[in-house]
């Protein structure tokens, strides 16, 4: 897997570089092509895949819809191509994007065998995604309660499947939907251009009769007359509602938190604020060695911001990939020249320090705190559905409330391979429930049962995360964390819970799939 800036760059060198591998219209021997196997090549300028599934024969685009992945390094399964890089699935037949981060289909081309060769022809236009197949008994109106990776998944999936009725999608943010992701990697570290960041143009809300409402607050939500009710006193009727409000970052009550070289992270105005003030600032201090707080410290050193990190924990990340990847972690950012003070943690923020319980006084003209977020369940609280550690939902996503929802870091759901009910705070975890979410608001009786996913990215170095493991006994190592080539078994009781690992893409697209096989058994 190549890193985002190594993504970035390959994108944009992708987007110059003529295709290579065999020309597809000319024939390529069909025993090049076994079954089962994948063969890259192009059409012209166009780079195809060819995938063979028993006497089927599929071209399609050759890179992933989400970040533009090569699918040649993914894994085939069933019907489908997995991304190597952060677990996109598409259809083989249709190049539809059935599994987030992945949104938009792939291109699919005609393919013709014959005198023993396969040929690619014509872009195939009479492909429609198999989600699109109008519901006779679909709701009138289907209000969604933000406007983030679930909310704006779920939208995205009403109206690929074809649905009719009105979407009203409000969020309290004032940009539309955006690659949240991208807000403590690429984006804050200057590699990527803000034109990168929106999930979509904003046409596309006018195009696909989504009714974004942005900068609108919700304050209340009453199940008994399906309305809910924002701050500005305007009101919406529901038939379905989806609740996918997220979370938000908390912010420590430190002596001098509330100074404005204070940050937290969690939108994109937090994030173009920051990047105003690391324009002039050269001293920062990341309060938490968190996943965000790591991410953003890895961008601030792209920027030539000297960095301290502080947190009160022996290793960054220890309690979620173990002390062995917490240390290379460590190493990995002082390698970058990020001063760590472990088992500290700040007392008072002055305007141009921050001083530690342990005495320590940090010159600091940008301070971040990354210290952990909060799922925003108040407005289900306050409506009377069940919540206990986030907004209760059964695995069809549907809460205590009839006709409501919930999706994305505010759902506790029944997790089939660990039996216990978790919420978890990842993007294409957000997103996969967002589209389960949808289909389910038009009556499919789907099971969430996705495994749950998730990467992080520190300089050049990916981690990839599948499964959930709150606590473990053992962690078994293949391979070597120095060498930047491992696979980590997260094990309780010789069970595997989950793993996380670094430049072995196809293993950990293999964990998914085996974990998701014993889910459904
Ligand atoms: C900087 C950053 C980097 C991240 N990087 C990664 C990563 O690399 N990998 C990964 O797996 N995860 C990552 N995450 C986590 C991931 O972004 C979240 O898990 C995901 O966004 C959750 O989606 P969601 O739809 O539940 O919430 P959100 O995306 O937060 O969306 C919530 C929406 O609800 C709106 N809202 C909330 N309350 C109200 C209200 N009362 N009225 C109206 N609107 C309201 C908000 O404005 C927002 O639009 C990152 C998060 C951040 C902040
Ligand atoms: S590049 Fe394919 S899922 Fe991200």
């Amino acid at each position: 897997m190549a890193s985002d800036l190594g993504m970035l760059e390959d994108r944009m060198a992708e987007e110059q570089k003529p295709p290579t591998g065999p020309d597809l219209k000319q024939g390529v021997q069909e025993d090049m092509l076994p079954d089962g196997g994948m063969l890259a090549g192009h059409a012209g300028e166009d780079e195809i895949l060819l995938i063979r599934r028993g006497g089927e024969i599929f071209a399609l685009g050759a890179h992933c819809t989400h970040y533009h992945g090569p699918l040649a390094d993914g894994l085939v399964v069933g019907d489908t191509v997995r991304c190597p890089w952060h677990h996109a699935c598409f259809n083989l037949r249709t190049g539809e994007a059935i599994a987030a981060p992945a949104l938009s289909p792939l291109t699919c081309w005609k393919v013709e065998q014959r005198d023993g060769k396969i040929f690619v022809g014509e872009k195939r236009q009479d492909v429609k995604p198999a989600s699109a197949r109008a519901r006779k008994s679909a709701p009138e109106r289907v209000v969604i309660a933000g406007g983030g990776a679930a909310g704006f998944a779920a939208a995205e999936m009403l109206r690929r499947m074809d649905y009719q009725g009105s979407i009203t999608m409000l969020s309290d943010d004032s940009a539309p939907p955006v690659d949240r992701p991208n807000l403590s990697k690429d984006y804050l570290a200057g590699n990527a251009p803000e034109d990168w960041v929106p999930l979509r143009a904003d046409s596309f809300y006018s195009e696909s009769a989504i009714d974004l409402r942005l900068a609108t607050k919700i304050t209340a939500i009453n199940p008994n007359s399906r309305e809910v009710v924002c701050g500005d006193g305007s009101t919406f009727r529901y038939d379905r509602l989806l609740l996918a409000t997220g979370a938000e970052p908390v912010r420590l009550s430190l002596p001098g938190a509330d100074q404005p070289h204070v940050y937290t992270l969690r939108s994109l105005a937090d994030c173009r604020a920051i990047i105003a003030r690391a324009s002039e600032a050269r001293r920062a201090v990341v309060i938490g060695a968190s996943f965000i707080g790591l991410e953003v410290a890895a961008s601030l050193r792209a920027r030539n911001i000297e960095v301290h990190v502080v947190a009160p924990e022996k290793r960054p990340m220890e309690r979620v990939m173990g002390p062995a990847m917490g240390d290379f972690i460590r190493k990995l950012h002082e390698e970058h020249g990020v001063v760590f003070h472990l088992e500290d943690t700040p007392a008072q923020i002055e305007a141009a320090r921050v001083r530690l319980k342990s005495g320590t006084a940090l010159d600091a003209d940008l301070v971040i705190m990354g210290v952990g977020v909060r799922p925003r369940t108040q407005l289900a609280e306050a409506a009377g559905l069940r919540v206990d550690r986030g907004v209760m939902v059964n695995e069809f996503l549907e809460t205590s409330a009839p006709g409501i929802f919930a999706a994305g870091d505010i759902a506790r759901w029944p997790d089939a391979y660990s039996g216990q009910s978790i919420r978890v705070e990842h993007w294409v975890v957000a997103e996969r429930q967002g589209q389960t979410a949808a289909r389910n608001i038009l009556g499919a009786r789907e099971r969430h049962n996705f495994v749950p996913f998730f990467w992080s990215q520190h300089y050049d170095v990916p981690i990839n995360y599948v499964g959930h493991a709150e606590s473990w006994d053992h962690i078994a190592v293949e391979g070597n964390i120095e060498a930047k080539d491992c696979l980590l078994r997260f094990q309780h009781a010789g069970r595997t819970l989950a793993v996380a690992s670094i430049y072995r893409d196809i293993d950990s697209l293999k964990a998914e799939v085996e974990f998701g096989t014993a889910r459904s058994a």
